[in-house]
This record gives structure tokens, C-alpha cells and sequence, in this order.
């Protein structure tokens, strides 16, 4: 018998949850997510795919992210909508895969994992960074930086979340 032409969702693709979590969740980690919520869209398997991001502290919870980093990131065609929170200890039941963007998110991080098993979750972003030339094997935290740093956090995490995307099925 032929396969039927459409695959329903739940056979084609394996569900995963991935929360990016930067320091303010005002720049680096909502680029993160509305970067991979367009590259999830764009290759038509949003349905697989959760994704959120938080941030280490709670000093902007609540707001859009930073002004700066809504408009570089719309120049590249992704809309930032995302509304800061902070990392919660139910984070590390609900996702698959916390990846933070520089070694003092990780070490907060873990600071915050409630059990060995919740601490296995953690990731560093640099795991899926290093394949466009760069001197960076972090996202530098672009908020006292002109116009180039957040145009760097852009480019490094199209790259990263590229290589986080091609590696789905080892997730
Ligand atoms: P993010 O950048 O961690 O990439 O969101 C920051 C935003 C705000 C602050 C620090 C980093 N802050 O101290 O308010």
C-alpha cells in the first residue's frame, strides 16, 4: 500500500522544548526565540517545536524587548513580541532543552536547577555555534554596545540556531 501523502505531525516529527535564558531576557534570549520561531515556521514543523525564553533576573519582566533589538531584528525580518520573564524552577519540568548564551548564564543556571536531572537540561549556546568565522564562542550580552553588537547577537544566533535545527533528531 502507498504511504498517505500527508504524514500527520505526530509521526513525522519528534516534539521538542527549548527555553533560551539570557541575563535580562530583554535582548540576547527574545532574538533567540523569534529567531527559531521563524526557522520553525520556514520549514514547516512549528508544530514540533516549543519555544520560550526567561532571563536570570527580573528587572524587566513584563516588557518588550529592548527598543534596539526590536529594530535590528525587524531589519532582518523577524518581529520581537516577546514579554520578559523570569526563570522559574517549573521551567526545567516543562523544557527539554535550557540553553543559556554566555558561561555566567550557566552558571546561574545551575545555581537554579532543582535536581541532577533538571541540571542535565542546561546547555550552553556555544555547543551549536562555530560554523561562520567568529572570535566568539558566546553571545555577548550586547546592552551597553552600539549598533554592531546587536547586530553581532543576530548573526551569531542565526548561525547557532541553524546548527541547533540540523541537529533535531540528536536532541
Ligand atoms: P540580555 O541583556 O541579557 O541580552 O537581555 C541585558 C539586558 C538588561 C540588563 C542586562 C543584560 N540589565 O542589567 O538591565
Amino acid at each position: 500500500m502507498m504511504p498517505p501523502r500527508i504524514i500527520p505531525p505526530h509521526l513525522r516529527c519528534k516534539p521538542v522544548s527549548v527555553l533560551f535564558v539570557c541575563l535580562g531576557n530583554i535582548c540576547r534570549s527574545p532574538a533567540a526565540d523569534g529567531i527559531m520561531h521563524s526557522l520553525v515556521e520556514e520549514h514547516a514543523v512549528a508544530d514540533c517545536w516549543t519555544i520560550d525564553s526567561a532571563g536570570i533576573g527580573g528587572w524587566h519582566v513584563g516588557d518588550l524587548p529592548d527598543k534596539r533589538m526590536r529594530v535590528h531584528a525587524r531589519r532582518r525580518g523577524y518581529e520581537l513580541t516577546h514579554r520578559a520573564r523570569q526563570v522559574r524552577e517549573a521551567d526545567f519540568d516543562r523544557f527539554d532543552l535550557i540553553i543559556g548564551m554566555d558561561a555566567q548564564n550557566i552558571d546561574d543556571l545551575r545555581h537554579i536547577a532543582p535536581t541532577p536531572e533538571a541540571m542535565a537540561k542546561i546547555y550552553p549556546i556555544s555547543r551549536w555555534m562555530g560554523r561562520v568565522a567568529s572570535p566568539y564562542d558566546y553571545v555577548p550580552d550586547p546592552y551597553y554596545d552600539g549598533a554592531e553588537g546587536f547586530e553581532n547577537v543576530l548573526t551569531l544566533l542565526e548561525d547557532a540556531l541553524s546548527a541547533l535545527l540540523s541537529d533535531w533528531s540528536t536532541l
